[in-house]
């Protein structure tokens, strides 16, 4: 089941995405939860980083889980989407670097470094919650189109729609890695809990595709429609102030 929470703006949505994350590390502080990188989720990260200051949250026994990664990138490279991640989340939040699991993107059996990682994942009972926002193109991690719900963690090809869209990271879209890895939709849609969150006007007419069009491949967020535990976390422009759901 959906369950849709609008908020009027984005400093809103930031606020309401760390009460949920707070709700959960309460609720369990060692969860596993795979975290997106992307500009959406970048509030609620400073904000959750704002209550750790001020005492209200501890994020430190949070195991956390890469989402996706260009494949072949050194493992140092300042646009990889590890270092986005680390500075923006498990940085400030304190998490330690053994709580964490990264997709193995140098390793010489990318194949491997897939089976590794969705081991892992097993190893630790399935994830608690998937944080994920919403690709332009209905991608999730890098799940692009057409993703099948039950695709394991594994070697992807960019769309052109996304490399357009991470351009902007590279200084150019023919500097833009063509490959990732992504975590499999499988392992992300079999999480306890999926939180997913999306700002912006340029979203809208792919958000009402995923929760509200025919559930396809060719919309791999439109699978989330069949996911007992989802929670929507949308601002207004998102939306569209004029559809009511
Ligand atoms: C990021 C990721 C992507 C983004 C999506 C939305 O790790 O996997 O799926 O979540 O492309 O990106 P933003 O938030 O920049 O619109």
């Amino acid at each position: 089941m959906v369950r849709l929470i609008l908020t009027e703006d984005y400093e809103a949505l930031c606020r309401s995405g760390a009460d949920f994350l707070a709700g959960v590390i309460a609720a369990k502080p060692d969860a596993a939860v795979v975290f997106p990188t992307g500009e959406t989720p970048m509030g609620i990260y400073r904000e959750l980083a704002e209550r750790l200051r001020r005492g209200e949250i501890d994020a430190t026994r949070l195991r956390v889980f890469q989402l996706d990664e260009y494949l072949g990138i050194p493992p140092d490279d300042h646009r990889s989407l590890f270092r986005w991640m680390e500075s923006a989340l498990i940085s400030p939040l304190g998490i330690p670097m053994t709580n964490v699991v990264r997709l193995s993107v140098n390793s010489s059996d990318p194949e491997a470094a897939c089976q590794a990682y969705d081991e892992a994942v097993r190893a630790v009972g399935g994830l608690d919650l998937s944080v994920l926002g919403l690709g332009p193109n209905g991608h999730l991690g890098f799940n692009e189109p057409p993703s099948k719900p039950d695709s394991t963690t594994r070697v992807v090809e960019l769309t052109e729609e996304s490399i357009y869209s991470n351009a902007r990271y590279w200084g150019a879209r023919d500097r833009v890695p063509r490959r990732a890895i992504t975590a499999g939709m499988d392992v992300l849609l079999s999480a306890r809990q999926v939180l997913l969150v999306v700002s912006g006007e340029h979203k809208r007419d792919i958000l009402h595709r995923a929760l509200e069009g025919p559930v396809t491949p060719d919309v791999p967020a439109s699978y989330l429609q069949l996911v007992p535990d989802v929670t929507v976390l949308a601002d207004r422009v998102a939306w569209g102030p004029e559809r009511v759901r």
